[in-house]
């Protein structure tokens, strides 16, 4: 007999939920409506192209052909929101960052990381070589070009080109165990897409009827947005344009890599309307339009999580709440890649972790995201930058951890270009303060 019934029993959402629902469709139900049955058949036959394609479906470019990228190219980028970028540092300087890490979990067995028996993922910031990797030329170029995929009216264009560095971890991750840490999901703001009238203004096209007008890549749009309303712990505080991270190993679909769901626009617009919708019959066929109905009287809002202590998590994506993306098939992992290359995806973009590690070898990476100069990131590297001179823990992953005793931490003194310095708040930050609030 269970005596903890109360507490296993889910939070129930509070009305307001219901009352927010109403307010944010009031007006525009027929739109709706209308703009969600062509969603569900857009999405019919592009999962299917996801399945057929797999990989390749993902866009690869060479680092040095960045900034001579065809038009065309640039436009699949934003489109899919994910890149391959190939060859972004040569594969001796990575294949020397990953000996020197494996050294560095060697010579401190008292690091922290997962699975707590066998660690494979770090919580480690500061090493030099995750130190060194943040500072690289070619990663700074590469995350200021991401950056600059954005666009914006408001904003001062030095937002995009001046790219900030984020502290962050690293996984040197063996074949075989489970890991099932990262199921399909989006980081960066949870019911906020909705509850906050800032975050909601980036979705104002999908919102009054008109989703093929979406544009994800609005930097105004985000500068406002709140993505925490809850003071949620683990949340990045900073906006990444995009998450990413540098390869540090020779890893292929099946080897514990990474899963995205490649079209920014049909994802965002789905997880969006997904809430003011339900299924006539749920047993029958969810691709007929006519299957779904306009329906705003329940609170909840499918794949977010409503916890005990009233904070929320997700959007987390499965069958169960968002049928129609087909998460269970329609993930695409992304394509084999190599020590030096680098994988990004768009801030919205759904995305998981392969559960399985099939391959022979270790797979491994640095995750390293893209962030512009926004008033809200500048703020928070003078706090990432106070942490990395006392060897602590970043704010955002507030273990009230210290690193100053790791034997092979990096050290400010270990920066040694302006542009890597300015990126980490060590130099010029008066002037980041400046274009962060135009
Ligand atoms: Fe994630």
């Amino acid at each position: 007999m269970n005596l903890n019934k109360a507490e296993n029993t889910p939070p129930v959402w509070p009305d307001r939920f219901t009352a927010l629902k109403k307010e944010i469709t009031a007006g525009h139900e027929e739109e709706l409506t209308k703009s969600w049955r062509a969603l569900v058949l857009a999405l019919k036959e592009r999962t299917k192209e996801f399945i057929e394609t797999g990989p390749e479906i993902v866009p690869q470019v060479e680092y040095a052909e960045l900034e001579s990228l065809p038009a065309e190219k640039v436009a699949e980028v934003k489109r899919k929101g994910c890149v391959v970028i190939r060859n972004v540092v040569p594969d001796e300087e990575v294949l020397k960052w990953k000996a020197d890490l494996r050294k560095i979990i060697e010579d401190n067995p008292q690091l922290e990381g997962l699975p707590v028996d066998d660690k494979q993922f770090f919580y480690l910031y500061w090493s030099k070589p995750q130190v060194e990797a943040r500072a690289h030329a070619n990663i700074l170029a590469a995350t200021a070009w991401l950056n600059q995929l954005y666009t914006g009216e408001g904003a001062d264009k030095r937002v995009l080109t001046a790219p900030l560095t984020y502290a962050d971890r690293f996984r040197i991750r063996k074949p075989g165990p489970k890991w099932a840490f990262h199921p399909p999901h989006v980081d960066g703001g949870s019911i906020e897409r909705w509850e906050d009238p800032g975050f909601r203004q980036i979705y104002r096209d999908i919102l009054s009827g008109e989703w093929a007008k979406h544009d994800a890549f609005d930097i105004d749009g985000r500068i406002v947005a709140q993505s925490d309303l809850y003071d949620r712990p683990n949340q990045a505080s900073v906006f990444r344009t995009f998450q990413g991270w540098l390869a540090m190993s020779d890893t292929g679909p099946g080897e514990g890599t990474l899963r995205v769901y490649p079209d920014i626009k049909l994802g965002n617009s789905y997880i969006i309307l997904r809430p003011f919708f339900s299924p006539i019959d749920p047993a029958g066929d969810l691709f007929d339009p006519d299957n779904w109905k306009f329906d705003i009287s329940a609170p909840e809002f499918p794949g977010i999580i409503l916890e005990r202590d009233g904070k929320f998590h997700g959007p987390r994506i499965s069958d169960a709440t968002h049928p129609n993306m087909r998460t269970g098939e329609a993930m695409v992992s992304v394509p084999l890649v190599h020590p030096g290359d680098m994988v990004f995806w768009h801030s919205d973009l759904v995305h998981s972790v392969e559960e399985e590690h099939h391959g022979n070898g270790d797979s491994s990476v640095m995750y390293i995201p893209a962030v512009p100069a926004t008033k809200q990131n500048v703020s928070y590297l003078a706090k990432q930058r106070d942490a990395f001179i006392k060897g602590h823990t970043p704010p955002d992953f507030g273990r009230d951890g210290d690193e100053s005793w790791v034997l092979g931490v990096g050290r400010p003194e270990h920066i040694t270009t302006a542009a890597a310095r300015k990126a980490m708040g060590l130099e010029g930050f008066e002037e980041l303060q400046l274009i962060s609030v135009v």
